[in-house]
Formats: C-alpha cells, sequence, structure tokens
C-alpha cells in the first residue's frame, strides 16, 4: 500500500516506521522542520526502544520518506491522521486545532478513492464532522476512525503486533471499501488472527476513550485502596495480588504508587468528561472527576511523607529525586507525577537533585529551576532523602547496602512500590511506600 502518515509525533512516527517495516510505501509529513529532518536521517527524536532500527532500515529499503511538504502526499492512497489533541489550556476538552488543520492541509491533495484514517483520540462526533468536510470537497474520498493503543515503550510492537484492531466506518459500500483498504494495510497483523471489530465512527472514538478510562479507574481504584491501606495498617500490595488472582479482575494496572501521567490517561478522561456534558451526560462519567482527584492526591502523597520523615519540613535537605518520565522506557515528561513531585519539592525550598535514564533534557527544558544529573551516585551523594517515582530497572536494581555509605540518612520513599522493604530496612534504611506498612 502506498500510505501517508500526517504528523511524526509519538503515534505518528512509529506508525509510519512500522507501516515501511511491514513492506508499504510510507511518506511521514510535519510541519516541524527539526523533527523531519531527524527523521530522514534516522534519528528518532524522542526515545522509543526498537524504533531508531526499523527507522534506519526502512529509510535504507527507500519504501520510507519524511516531508514537511503536504504535496508529498500525493502518491499515496490511504492517509493516517496522528497529530495530537491535547487538552485546551485552562480547560478540560480537547483542543483540535491540530487534527482540523491536518485535514485542512490534506484535502486539497486527496485523489478519488483515497481514504483518510484518524488515528489521534478525539471526542465522540469528530469524525462525523470530519467526514463531511472531506465530502465537500471531494465525493469519492472517505473517512475510517481506526484508534490507536499503543503503549509508549512497546510502541513498535504494538503497532506491528495489535492485540486488536478497530475500524469506524461509515454504512454501505463506502464502509465495506474503507474496511477493505485497511485490511489491507494491516494484513500481517490480521494473518496472526488479530481480532478486528468493524464499527460505527461514534463506537471507534468512543472505544479508546472508553478504554484509556477504565485504565485509569483501574490504576485510581488501587491507589484509593492505598489511602485505606495507610489509615488500617493494610499492604495494598498485597491486596492487589490477592484481588488479581480473581481473573475477572486481572493483576494488571493495579500497582498503587504516585499515580498515572503521560500524554494520554490525564487528557483523556479529561476530555471525555468535557465531552459528556457537552451531550448532556456530563454525570454518566463523573467519577472519572473523582479518578483524576485520586490521582493527584497521590502526587502530595509523596510530597507529604518527605516532609513528615524530614521532621516536618524539606527546607534546605537534600532530596534525591530517581525518576522524571512518566514510566520506565519513556523519555516522555508530559504530565508526568515524577516530575511534579521534584517540582513541588523544590518548591517547598528542598535542594533537589534529579536523575532520569532518558528524560534530564526534556525535564531541563520544562523546569530549569531544577537540578539535574546523569549521574545516580551524584544524586544520592549525601541525600537526606531519596524518593524513587518512575521504576527504571536501573533503580529497582539498586543496592541498599553500597548506597547507605553514599546518603546522609538512609531514608527512602518508594513512590512505585518497586523496590522489596526488607532488603532496605535489613540494611538500615527507613523505607517508606505507598499504601504499604
Ligand atoms: C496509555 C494506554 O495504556 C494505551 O493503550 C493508550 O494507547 C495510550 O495511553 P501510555 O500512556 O503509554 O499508554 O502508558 P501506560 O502504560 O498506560 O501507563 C500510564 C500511566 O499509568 C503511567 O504513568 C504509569 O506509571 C501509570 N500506571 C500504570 C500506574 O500507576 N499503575 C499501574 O498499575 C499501571
Amino acid at each position: 500500500m502506498k500510505i501517508s502518515v500526517i504528523g511524526c509525533g509519538y503515534l505518528g512516527a512509529v506508525h509510519a516506521a512500522s507501516m515501511a517495516e511491514l513492506g508499504h510505501d510510507v511518506v511521514g509529513i510535519d510541519i516541524d522542520e527539526a523533527k523531519i529532518a531527524a527523521l530522514s536521517e534516522g534519528r528518532a527524536p524522542f526515545f522509543e526502544p526498537g524504533l531508531p532500527e526499523i527507522l534506519q532500515s526502512a529509510l535504507a529499503s527507500g519504501r520510507l520518506t519524511f516531508s514537511t511538504d503536504f504535496a508529498a502526499v500525493g502518491g499515496a492512497t490511504v492517509h493516517f491522521v496522528a497529530v495530537g489533541t491535547p487538552q485546551k489550556p485552562g480547560e478540560y476538552a480537547a483542543d483540535l486545532t491540530y487534527v482540523n488543520a491536518a485535514v485542512d492541509a490534506l484535502v486539497p491533495h486527496l485523489k478519488d478513492g483515497d481514504l483518510v484514517v484518524g488515528k489521534s483520540t478525539v471526542p465522540v462526533g469528530t469524525a462525523a464532522a470530519l467526514s463531511a468536510r472531506i465530502y465537500a470537497n471531494n465525493q469519492t474520498a472517505s473517512l475510517a476512525w481506526n484508534p490507536e493503543f499503543l503503549r509508549e515503550g512497546f510502541a513498535v510492537k504494538d503497532t506491528i503486533s495489535p492485540d486488536r484492531l478497530v475500524y469506524g466506518v461509515p454504512a454501505g459500500e463506502t464502509g465495506e471499501r474503507a474496511s477493505a483498504l485497511l485490511d489491507e494495510v494491516y494484513a500481517a497483523a490480521l494473518q496472526n488472527d488479530t481480532p478486528r471489530v468493524v464499527t460505527d465512527f461514534a463506537t471507534a472514538e468512543l472505544v479508546k476513550v472508553a478504554a484509556n478510562a477504565f485504565l485509569a479507574t483501574k490504576i485510581s481504584f488501587i491507589n484509593a485502596m492505598a489511602e485505606i491501606a495507610e489509615v488500617s495498617g493494610a499492604d495494598v500490595t498485597s491486596l492487589a495480588d490477592a484481588i488479581g488472582y480473581d481473573a475477572r479482575i486481572g493483576r494488571r494496572f493495579l500497582n498503587a504508587g504516585v499515580g498515572f501521567g503521560g500524554g494520554c490517561l490525564p487528557k483523556d478522561i479529561r476530555a471525555f468528561s468535557a465531552r459528556a456534558e457537552e451531550l448532556g451526560r456530563g454525570e454518566s462519567v463523573a467519577f472519572l472527576k473523582e479518578v483524576d482527584a485520586i490521582n493527584l492526591r497521590r502526587r502530595q502523597r509523596v510530597v507529604d511523607l518527605v516532609k513528615e520523615e524530614l521532621g516536618g519540613q524539606v527546607y534546605k535537605k537534600k532530596v534525591a529525586v530517581l525518576g522524571l518520565a512518566f514510566k520506565p522506557d519513556s523519555d516522555d515528561i508530559r504530565d508526568s507525577p515524577a516530575l511534579d513531585v521534584a517540582v513541588q519539592l523544590h518548591g517547598l525550598g528542598a535542594e533537589v537533585v534529579a536523575t532520569d535514564p532518558e528524560a534530564i533534557e526534556n525535564s531541563r527544558k520544562r523546569h530549569p529551576q531544577l537540578l539535574f544529573t546523569d549521574n545516580i551516585d551524584t544524586a544520592v551523594n549525601r541525600a537526606d532523602a531519596i524518593v524513587v517515582l518512575t521504576e527504571w530497572k536501573q533503580f529497582r536494581e539498586l543496592d541498599p547496602v553500597a548506597l547507605a555509605e553514599k546518603v546522609d540518612n538512609p531514608l527512602i520513599i518508594d513512590g512505585r512500590n518497586c523496590l522489596d522493604p526488607g532488603r532496605w530496612r535489613t540494611a538500615g534504611w527507613t523505607y517508606r511506600g505507598m499504601g504499604r506498612p
């Protein structure tokens, strides 16, 4: 297939490279010249395991090119729209500026029979509006909505071998043709029996936000249990193990800690609330406000634990922050609980020294007031407290005996419940986890 991908961020760059890896001819389009220059040279503009490798092999095969010029989409039949839908400043709703601009820029280049495929996460109703816009310009071109469920850190694997495919298509022949084109795009995954749900626009749009709302709710549920554990002496990690053995519940996404962040879950639940209110059904997802509130309280809880253990105040205390990315194997700091906690501690007068295997550069751009080091030893040197906020392997494998020699005060706050309390306590540390005695 000849494919174009509009928007080369976390989603689009991975999609473009993965589609070329699967044998399609792909052109990636973005308005950001620096990003296109990097991608054209085989450099990923962000950290994503496996992306540089497939980027380079696809470029070398000649099947993948990048451009800032929309005219380059002219050779393609299927056009994926993979631009961002961030939260509007000061509001809960999603900002559709980039999606609308991408479709407007694409429309003049559409040939008869072309298919536009929305991948961005959008409020329900967006696809119908975009479809009308495309139809007004070209009555033979059509639209499908094909939400993306990739996880950062596993983005390449999730794109090449997705756990399901969802096609939102119009009724009738147009929809059948759109499905057939998407089947060609995803032939490799379909050969491996990947489940495929063909549905209407509204359902496809809702599938994505419903999935993310469910995941966010699951995390906030266990964090709410952590809050109860904290006042009752229970251990939320054992609780999660025990309820997780029930196959109806499942253990995944039941890790209590400093909560969820990233470019999807927080803004998607907020945009869902805003859209539900517009549709007159705000009460149906009112619980998502509570999900958000529980999540944000966990950040405060970590700050309070540090304060409590340091005798009530952190002023002039050296706090080593281990982790800045919103999750391991990512350099993404969008709505990162880790970075948020680091900034709060700094704001309270602590001497924060933060480290992260991949997210320092992004963090420094956003918060130049913080001190950063790429060396764990430098970060923890003479620290009054260590706070683990992203469960990178490097941090999970730290040796409590060796580390005790380096700090002024052997206090560790495990914001991700990723360390073994017994091991740390035996080595002389005061260990505090989230929802654990
Ligand atoms: C998410 C969805 O999982 C994915 O399907 C969708 O396409 C995009 O949004 P992602 O943002 O990459 O993916 O991260 P995810 O792995 O879902 O983690 C989100 C956040 O939840 C992270 O901050 C993570 O640390 C946190 N989390 C996850 C927990 O706090 N506890 C858990 O048990 C699991």
